[in-house]
């Protein structure tokens, strides 16, 4: 499983721009989905038929990553940029980005009088190395996302992109699993691998609407409380997979929430509530789309989320794998 996290976790993939992602997570699970398909937005759905017993299942973990998008390049090459998704100002001086094709651009930053003050997006710009505009290789409406190496030591796992490969990388080893155990599942379930939850759970909301699951699951990284002067926060890195109960978009449904205490509970899986104050997952969109769905969030708690170094650790992504199992193999009758 860490091999899956580190590649999907270093490939480029910012919102709209899933592309690389999609291939990735194809080639693992298509021998062992019952049917795969991609929708317009570019959603990558595998499904597993069940029995007839059970109920229609949606999961989801996003595939997109925050990023930036070039504006404008000025006559000497450099570019400026917008963001795409929550980009904080604060944590981009000096990092590397990459587009697309592969092009390396670093962000640099012009002289301020306060350099006291956090620098605004308009006072940075990505530098590519390009001598003028006209043999600059990036152009105006390209999308980079952030390059940043992967590293494992111990128990914790630091990169870029968490936010959401860990989630893409949970339900790709949950499909795996059931493949292993051989396990006949009661419900049809369609595992989502958004687009675009970044600037506003866009995939998950049309692909919601299509598949109209009676129950909808998103998997999806959360901030914790555990580091020096955070935001209060009762969560923390290693101690079990995040329940959700509320973030800033959604209230989880309560049935399905003490359905998943109990089943973690059964299991003997490590679990934590998660109340995030602001934020919020593809499980919104399930929530609000037909007429309504009971929904609710395996949440990763994860040091430092939107900055290239997200830290999370490996008993957390083990035990989420295990909770989603201890779920989906019992009844979802709510
Ligand atoms: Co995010
Ligand atoms: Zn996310």
């Amino acid at each position: 499983m860490i091999e899956t996290i580190r590649t999907l976790a270093q490939t480029y993939g910012p919102s709209g721009h899933e592309d690389q992602i999609r291939s990735i997570i194809q080639a693992e699970i298509a021998d062992v989905a019952d049917e795969i398909e991609t929708d317009a937005l570019g959603n990558l759905i595998a499904s597993l038929n069940g029995n007839g017993a059970g109920r229609r299942v949606m999961l989801a973990a996003h595939m997109d990553e925050i990023g930036v998008i070039i504006t404008h390049v000025d006559e000497k090459g450099f570019l400026r940029f917008g963001p795409v998704g929550g980009v904080s100002p604060a944590l981009l001086v000096g990092n590397r980005v990459r587009f697309a094709d592969g092009t390396m651009g670093v962000i640099g930053i012009e002289k301020r009088e306060n350099t006291n003050r956090t620098p605004r997006l308009d006072q940075l710009y990505i530098d590519v190395g390009a001598r003028d505009r006209a043999s600059c290789p990036v152009k105006v409406g390209a999308m980079a996302g952030f390059d940043r190496g992967f590293l494992a030591q111990g128990d914790r796992w630091v990169a870029k992109a968490l936010d959401d490969r860990i989630g893409c990388a949970i339900l790709v080893e949950l499909m795996l699993a059931i493949n292993r155990q051989k396990l006949a599942l009661p419900h049809t379930v369609h595992f989502v691998f958004s687009v675009q939850e970044e600037v506003g759970v866009r995939g998950a909301t049309t692909a919601a609407f299509s598949l109209a699951p009676e129950v909808g699951i998103a998997v999806d990284v959360t901030a914790t409380g555990d580091t020096p002067k955070s935001h209060p926060m009762a969560v923390s890195l290693g101690d079990g997979p995040a329940i959700k109960v509320k973030d800033g978009g959604m209230i989880a449904h309560p049935g399905l929430v003490r359905l998943m205490v109990q089943r973690a509970e059964e299991a003997e899986i490590p679990y934590q509530l998660e109340v995030l104050t602001y934020g919020s997952t593809d499980a919104r969109a399930m929530q609000l789309t037909q007429s309504g769905v009971i929904a609710g969030c395996v949440s990763i708690p994860c040091r430092y989320v939107h900055s290239n170094s997200e830290m999370v650790d490996a008993r957390d992504v083990q035990n989420s794998v295990e909770l989603l199992l201890a779920v989906l193999k019992g009844s979802l009758e709510l």
